[in-house]
């Protein structure tokens, strides 16, 4: 599909029409004919422009899926370096009449606009400058009539707007470069046209860097969007658009991208929807409520108090007797079974417990203390204080809903399994963990994430690098919204720490969310990759554009008007900004595309309610292996 065909533009403008071309309002207009003053100079400079063929290098590491031409490959046909002889000679040629720092203005004739636009001016395209010996490149982010007219039957001037976003230029030895930044500013009257095949594939594909493709760019599918893996997710990285532009869908992509280059990077992604487990069926292993296991003593005071105060009010003085009683209940339990946990060997025998330290206690210990003050003439706390805590605690561990951090297994110091099964240690071929969330009590998400990411950090640090972990989540803007009085103060924390420390210690971060707006940006702005799809919302495209550097901040002024699995992706892992379309990913790699299967990948009946086993879910009833 060519870059803002009229098809996908009138798609995605449909509701949007903030940044609707004219184009996109004048469908079809029959080919007017070309003023002459245009015509001579234009085939004489476009024959002076024949570069001498210069090799392309493949990128390093292009495994085969994506059916791309040629550019890629190790020598450009010589046809794709010129304009197609059936074409008209001089349809996407306009004349620098204005340049202003980093933008420039072109004028330009309008054109019969067939179904087939590929040449014609059109938002997001690249067009090249010839300036001596380099090529300036520029980005067309607005177009206008002269005149706010169309005529059908001549000849349209237009204007064009572009910005400059550097320049391509050739060694002695034909070698092509392209770098970001202008040196040499293209005088009035230059000419602008239509960017070569191989310029093309040099601005997207540096040579020196190790590269994944993941689809190709929209303005010309033969070449691809390459992106570098290591760059990527050392900065970490970011996935916005609107609800079914193709997120989750990208997400399953990047991994099998990742997985292929990094296959020592462990993965976990919090689901939310439950949907990536059928995506990645042979990669990872997937961790439901019904097989999780995250004894309470892992959670620390914070996430504890959440799960069992739930944001109340009035409950400071329980909060309290939680601090005193958790540590005794530790050293209680350590004493009991008279071999204090690895991790009091290795901190030695002063080492303090608090009710933050990872170590095993057991709840009947807990409540025992309670009782115990509750009897006692000189008790530390309020007795009534004591007594509805330990109701409180005496109902969540009946509760089945939370069985997965008090089941009778998660007493003992199993941490190390704990960790060896979410974090994947050692690997065993399934680098990912899909982190199933739907079906933890609500109330309970915030903190189970809080102490996920939190393990996944320590793990990485504790490690020394040897365990990288990359933790995806998914609705981030869930876990880390704008306004800080919303969502879970630990939850915020233990993912922040990762974007701003994780990359010193090989924890990384990737988020997905359909509303940056509410994302707190100071986790975006840690994310030096982003891959905007197409976003509705002004104020969230407001957000990305802000987001990005000054220089291509015209590159989303399109955001609102791209197709389903078009991206503009920038930042640290790609090259320049480009308008790119994924690669289209087979039907069983899509997540959630499984759903409908059961257990032994046959199709399951979508007319057939088993309403009893609805019901069981609302009553959060599992059946545990
Ligand atoms: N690269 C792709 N290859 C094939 N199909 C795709 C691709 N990207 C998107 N799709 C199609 O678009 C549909 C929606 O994509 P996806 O579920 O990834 O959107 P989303 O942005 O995650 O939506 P939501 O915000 O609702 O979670 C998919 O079910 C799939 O059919
Ligand atoms: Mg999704």
């Amino acid at each position: 599909m060519a870059f803002g065909t009229f098809s996908n533009l009138t798609a995605g403008n449909s509701q949007h029409s903030k940044t609707a071309t004219p184009q996109a309002t004048n469908p079809v207009a029959p080919p007017p004919q070309q003023p002459a003053h245009l015509q001579t100079p234009i085939t004489q400079q476009t024959a002076r422009h024949v570069p001498p063929q210069a090799p392309l290098q493949a990128p390093a590491n292009s495994p085969a899926p994506v059916q791309h031409t040629p550019a890629q490959q190790a020598h450009p046909a010589p046809v794709q370096e010129r304009r197609a002889r059936d074409q008209p000679e001089n349809r996407l040629l306009g004349h620098v009449i204005a340049v202003d720092g980093g933008y420039a203005t072109l004028v330009a004739s309008a054109i019969n606009p067939s179904a087939d636009s590929t040449g014609f001016w059109t938002i997001g395209r690249l067009i090249s400058i010839s300036v001596g010996n380099s090529r300036i490149v520029g980005l067309v982010y607005k177009i206008e009539t002269a005149q706010d007219t169309w005529s059908q039957k001549s000849h349209n001037a237009m204007k064009v707007q572009i910005e400059l976003v550097g320049e391509i230029s050739q060694s002695p030895q034909g070698q092509l470069s392209f770098s970001r930044g202008i040196n040499v500013y293209p005088p009035l009257g230059s000419i602008a046209h239509n960017i070569r095949a191989g310029d093309l594939a040099v601005i997207h594909n540096p040579i020196d860097r190790q590269t994944a493709i993941i689809g190709s760019l929209s303005q010309d599918e033969s070449i691809p969007a390459v992106v570098c893996i290591d760059d990527m997710i050392k900065r970490h990285f970011a996935i916005v658009g609107s609800t079914g532009t193709g997120k989750s869908t990208t997400v399953s992509l990047l991994m099998r991208k990742i997985i292929e280059a990094r296959p020592n990077l462990r993965i976990l992604i919090l689901d939310p929807h439950n949907e990536y487990a059928s995506a990645f069926k042979d990669e990872s292993v997937t961790i439901s409520t019904d097989t999780l296991e995250l004894p309470f003593w892992l959670f620390q005071q914070e996430e504890f108090c959440e799960v069992v105060f739930r944001d109340r009010d009035g409950v400071e003085e329980e909060i309290d007797c939680l601090r005193d009683l958790i540590p005794q209940a530790k050293q209680r339990f350590a004493k009991k079974i008279q071999q204090p946990s690895s991790l009091l060997k290795s901190s030695g025998p002063n080492q303090t417990i608090t009710a933050d330290t990872p170590v095993p206690y057991r709840m009947s210990d807990l409540l025992a203390l309670m009782e115990e003050e509750i009897g006692c003439l000189d008790a530390a706390h309020n007795r009534l204080v004591l007594k509805s805590l330990k109701n409180r605690l005496e109902s969540l561990i009946a509760d089945p809903r939370y069985r997965f951090m008090f089941s009778q297994r998660t007493v003992e110091d199993n941490m190390e399994k704990v960790i060896a099964n979410i974090f994947r240690v050692p690997i065993n071929n399934r680098p990912i963990t899909t982190f199933q969330l739907t079906g933890i009590p609500s109330e309970v998400v915030n903190s189970v994430v809080a102490v996920l990411s939190r393990m996944a950090f320590d793990l990485a640090v504790w490690s020394k690098g040897k365990c990288e972990v990359l933790v995806m989540c998914e609705e981030a803007h869930r876990y880390v919204p704008h306004d800080h009085r919303q969502g879970f103060g630990p939850t915020r924390r233990a993912l922040a720490r990762i974007a701003k420390e994780g990359r010193k210690y090989g924890a990384y971060l990737g988020i997905v969310t359909q509303r940056p707006g509410e994302l707190d940006p100071t986790i975006l702005s840690q994310c030096s990759t982003v891959f905007a799809m197409r976003l509705s919302n002004d104020g969230d495209q407001d957000i990305i554009r802000s987001a990005i550097p000054d220089s291509s901040a015209s590159t989303m002024s399109f955001l609102s008007s791209i197709g389903n699995r078009e991206a503009i992706a920038f930042g640290e892992g790609i090259a320049t900004p480009m308008r790119m379309k994924f690669s289209t990913l087979p039907t069983q790699h899509i997540p959630g595309s499984r759903e409908n299967e059961d257990s032994q990948g046959l199709p399951i009946n979508g007319d057939q309610i088993s309403l009893s086993s609805i019901i069981d879910g609302m009553r959060n009833i599992h059946t545990r292996k």
